[in-house]
């Protein structure tokens, strides 16, 4: 053989691995409204980036005469390139070969890109596509999703992870995904389940659909397992990369900081009238967001469920900012279970990140009730208390209207280690609303005053006493609790001048095997 014909069938090696299953399930994945994992892995990495490994394997299964049909990669593209100009390792479920589904072979690709993507400090993006196991290898395919779990786990805190579900993602599949930092899914064209419809219907009887049991509307919305829903495929892929500008590159790093050309000093005086004269009524706290942050942009993070709470990233000043935000559009932006669980997982992960978190607090208390309490409220709010008590990033806090009770405490109060706590004047710090605290102190004392009349003014005079004594900032304000009361319309200027303060703040926890927070 020649150099020439050598290089020949090089050529012709790579044109065959490129061809995946072949032409007629390309086209039967295009008919469904998906792109290839190729064509996924090109829209995602910068033009011309992609540098790929292990095009040329191939499996090693020789069960049902599996040895007669190869395909080159074996149903996995996997590589790295760059997004933005930054490093990152990507791989690609390729669903034209054997459906995606995972080998031996195919589950070490990934676990090769996963093991490089931690040494190099760089993010992992995985575009998942598969049927799952690998029907005909068995038990090996189960250690191939037990060696790549393994390698999340490790990456974990180290890395982002960001899954990307572009199709099935069923059985224990699922878990690489649930071990990563993100998951994005797509409408209409993804799922991800345990068991599918038809174990169901055997096991419990119950009659749903693929997209009713595990697709992206219900992830988003009722179990939280996807932060990120995409319209389609390639808003999927912006979604990510706008995901990816706002994160270092690894625990090591901070996040990058880009200039910024919206006036740190700009105010705005509509915040100063936000806060509406009645107590009990709402305002959209995303309102406050989009007026505080860089050009009004954020990237909500699991926007459609447990929309009490409101968590994203955003620039202030150039600078990376995690926002943890109550919402109290939203069953008045009280605490609960999944409120607290969406909260905690967003505040670990902005810690150990290295992303400063400003907190926008306007919180009644914790939902009360037989169902918060069996499901574990306790549990599920000291999660919260506990991420933000554990975290050692910078952390701002404006208290914007009510902080009461646990709620205060919970939202990174000056006791769980913020650094910088600002109230607006309509800010009401205090154990419990007015009514509840009549109640408990003067019930007997009321119940005493025969006449009716006399009974309600005598509480509307115990009520009064106690908003002047307690529903204002100026009380937490007094003991320091609260560094200043700052007008609502500087808010973007003092949050900002706030964290730059803490750029060089140092802080470690005790050294420790890991912590045991309250899962
Ligand atoms: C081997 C598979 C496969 C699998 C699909 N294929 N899944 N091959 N192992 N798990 C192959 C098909 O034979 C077919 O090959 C091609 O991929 C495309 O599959 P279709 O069925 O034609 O596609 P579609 O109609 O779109 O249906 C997609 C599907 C279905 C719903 C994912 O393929 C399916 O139900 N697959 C099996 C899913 C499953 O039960 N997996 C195991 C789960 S248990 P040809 O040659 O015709 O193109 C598990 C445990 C993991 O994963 C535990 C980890 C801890």
């Amino acid at each position: 053989m020649t150099m020439q014909d050598k290089i020949k069938e090089l050529l012709e090696l790579r044109t065959k691995a490129r061809l995946g299953g072949g032409e007629k399930r390309i086209e039967k994945q295009h008919s469904q409204g998906k792109f290839t994992a190729r064509e996924r892995i090109s829209m995602l990495l910068d033009e011309g980036s992609f540098e790929e490994f292990d095009m040329f394997v191939t499996h090693r299964c020789t069960n049902f005469g599996m040895e007669k049909e190869k395909y080159l990669g074996d149903g996995v593209v996997t590589g790295y390139g760059s997004i933005d100009g930054r490093l990152v390792y990507v791989f690609a479920q390729d669903f034209t070969t054997f459906g995606g589904s995972l080998s031996e072979t195919h589950a070490a690709k990934i676990c090769k890109v996963l093991e490089l993507a931690t040494k190099m400090g760089a993010p992992l993006i995985g575009i998942n596509d598969s049927g799952g196991a690998r029907i005909q290898e068995g038990v090996n395919s189960l250690a191939g999703y037990a060696s790549i779990f393994q390698r999340n786990i490790l990456a974990s805190g180290v890395i982002p992870q960001i899954s990307a579900i572009f199709g099935p993602c069923a059985g224990g599949a699922v878990y690489s995904p649930a071990l990563t930092d993100f998951v994005m899914m797509v409408k209409n064209t993804s799922y991800m389940f345990l068991t599918g419809p038809k174990v169901v219907k055997t096991v419990t009887g119950e009659d749903v659909t693929t997209e009713d049991l595990g697709g992206a509307s219900i992830h988003a919305t009722k179990s939280g397992v996807a932060q990120f829903v995409a319209e389609n495929e390639e808003d999927g892929i912006k979604m990510i990369r706008h995901l990816l500008s706002f994160l270092p590159s690894n625990n090591m790093e901070t996040p990058p900081e880009i200039e910024c050309n919206d006036p740190i000093d700009r105010v705005d005086n509509s915040l100063n009238d936000i806060i509406p004269e009645n107590p009990t009524k709402p305002y959209d706290v995303k309102d406050v967001i989009a007026s505080i942050v860089d050009h009004g942009e954020f990237l909500e993070v699991h926007s459609l469920y447990a929309k009490n709470i409101v968590i994203g990233f955003a620039r202030m000043g150039g600078m990376s900012v995690g926002v943890v935000a109550n919402q109290p559009l939203h069953m008045a932006g009280v605490l609960d279970i999944n409120a607290s669980r969406k909260g905690a997982r967003f505040v670990r992960f902005c810690d150990a990140f290295n992303i400063p978190i400003v907190s926008l607090v306007d919180v009644p208390g914790f939902l009360p009730g037989t169902g918060q309490e069996y499901g574990g409220v306790i549990t599920h709010g000291a999660k919260l208390l506990y991420a933000y008590g554990e975290s050692t990033v910078p952390k701002v806090t404006v208290t914007l209207r009510k902080s009461y009770g646990g709620s205060h405490i919970v939202m990174s109060c000056k006791q769980l280690r913020g650094d910088i706590n600002y109230a607006w004047p309509t800010a009401e710090i205090a154990v419990m609303g007015a009514e509840g605290a009549v109640e408990v102190l003067y019930a007997k004392e009321i119940k005493e005053i025969p006449d009716p009349q006399k009974q309600a003014e005598a509480i509307a005079a115990k009520k009064e006493e106690y908003n002047k004594l307690f529903l204002n900032p100026y009380t937490a304000a007094n003991y320091g609790y609260i560094d200043d009361v700052i007008e609502p319309r500087n808010t973007r200027y003092r949050v900002i001048r706030a964290l730059r303060s803490t750029q060089n703040k140092q802080l470690e926890n005790p050294a420790k095997k890991h912590d045991n927070l309250p899962l």
